[in-house]
C-alpha cells in the first residue's frame, strides 16, 4: 500500500542509489522542507552528507537554535553553521525598497552559502568529491518553474543557478513528488520535531520584510518579541493548524503618542496578519478570537518596550498580500 512508512523506505533507496560514495550538502534554512529533505538524505547517505546553515539573523525567536540544537538531535546531522548576521545587517543597512531588500538578502545568501560550500569542498578534498547539492523542491514548485530543476524557486536561495562553475553540483531532490501535508507527514515519519514539522511558511527574506523601513539589530530584536508573543498566544489558544500564517509587521518609521504607566510614549505599531489559506495564492483574514488578541496586545505592549500600539489587519488576499513588502 501507499504509506509513508514505503515513501520514505522508497526515497532513501533512490537516495542512496544517486549519491553512491559521494558527497552531498544541504542548505538549511529553518523551514519544514529543507529540513525533512536534510533529514532523509541523512538516513541515506549519513556522514557522507554535510549540512549548512546561515544565520542570517533574520529569523524568529528560537529558530536558530532549533535548527542547530534540536534538527541535530533528532537527525545526527554533520551541520556547519554560519553566522552572517554581522555581514547581513551590514549589506542592509540604509535600505527601505523591499525589493532592494529582497534582492541584497538573495545575493548574500549565495554569497555565503558558496563560501561555506568551498570550505567543505576542500575539506573533503581526499575522501572522495561533494557532488550532489540536496533541494527540498516540492512538486507544487516543480510544477511552478515549468518542470524544470526548481531553480526558480524563489523560496530556495541557495539554488544551483546562482552557485559559480567550479562548484556544480548534481540536485538531490527527495520531495519532488510530494506536496506540503505528505512533507509534513514524511518529516513526522523520521522523528523531526513538532516545531519543526509544523512550522507556518516563512519567507525566505525572513524578518528583514517584516520591518517596514530599515532593518537594524535595534528593530529586529522588538520583533522578534512582538512575534514570539504572537505565536505564543496562538499555540496557547490551539488554532496552530487552522491559521496559514501569521505575520507580525513592525512600522518601525511610524510613531504614535500612548501611555504607559503613567508616564507619555511615542512608540511603534506593530500589525498583527493572521490570515487563513489552502495556497499563498490567495488568504482571507483571520478572524482570530477576541480574547486572544486582547491577550496579544496587552502582552506586546506591556512586554516590549517601544511597542505602543498593537493593529489588526483586515485585509484579503487580494488586494492586500500576505507580507507587508
Ligand atoms: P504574498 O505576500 O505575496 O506572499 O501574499 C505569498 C507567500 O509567499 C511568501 N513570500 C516569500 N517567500 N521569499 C520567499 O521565500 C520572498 O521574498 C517572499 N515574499 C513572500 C509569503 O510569506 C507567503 O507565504
Amino acid at each position: 500500500g501507499w504509506t509513508m512508512v514505503n515513501i520514505a523506505e522508497e526515497s532513501i533507496e533512490v537516495v542512496r542509489a544517486q549519491v553512491g560514495d559521494k558527497r552531498a550538502i544541504c542548505g538549511l534554512s529553518g523551514g519544514v522542507d529543507s529540513a525533512v529533505a536534510a533529514a532523509l538524505v541523512q538516513r541515506a547517505i549519513g556522514s557522507q552528507l554535510t549540512c549548512v546553515f546561515v544565520d542570517h539573523g533574520l529569523l524568529r525567536k528560537g529558530e536558530a537554535e532549533q535548527v542547530e540544537k534540536d534538527f541535530v538531535a533528532a537527525t545526527g546531522v554533520d551541520l556547519h553553521v554560519v553566522d552572517a548576521q554581522e555581514r547581513f545587517l551590514a549589506a542592509l543597512a540604509g535600505v527601505t525598497d523591499p525589493e532592494e531588500k529582497r534582492k541584497i538578502i538573495g545575493r548574500e545568501f549565495i554569497r555565503v552559502f558558496e563560501n561555506a560550500a568551498r570550505d567543505i569542498v576542500a575539506a573533503h578534498a581526499d575522501s572522495g568529491e561533494v557532488e550532489f547539492l540536496v533541494q527540498g523542491t516540492l512538486y507544487p514548485d516543480v510544477v511552478e518553474s515549468g518542470g524544470g530543476t526548481g531553480a526558480a524557486n524563489i523560496k530556495s536561495h541557495h539554488n544551483v543557478g546562482g552557485l559559480p562553475d567550479d562548484l556544480a553540483f548534481a540536485l538531490v531532490e527527495p520531495l519532488r513528488t510530494l506536496f506540503k501535508d505528505e512533507v509534513r507527514a514524511l518529516g513526522e515519519q523520521l522523528g523531526l520535531p513538532s516545531e519543526i514539522v509544523w512550522r507556518q511558511p516563512f519567507p525566505g527574506p525572513g524578518l528583514g520584510i517584516r520591518i517596514i523601513g530599515e532593518v537594524t539589530r535595534d528593530r529586529l530584536d522588538l520583533l522578534r518579541e512582538a512575534d514570539a508573543i504572537a505565536r505564543e498566544e496562538l499555540t496557547r489558544a490551539g488554532l496552530d493548524r487552522d491559521i496559514w500564517q501569521f505575520p507580525v509587521v513592525l512600522l518601525a518609521d511610524v510613531r504614535s503618542v500612548g501611555v504607559q504607566g503613567d508616564s507619555r510614549t511615542y512608540g511603534h505599531p506593530v500589525v498583527l496578519r493572521p490570515v487563513t489559506s489552502e495556497d499563498a495564492m490567495t488568504a482571507d483574514w483571520a478572524r482570530l478570537p477576541y480574547d486572544v488578541l486582547q491577550r496579544i496586545s496587552t502582552r506586546i505592549t506591556n512586554e516590549v518596550r517601544e511597542i505602543n500600539r498593537v493593529v489588526v489587519d483586515i485585509t484579503s488576499k487580494p488586494p492586500g498580500t500576505i507580507e507587508w513588502e
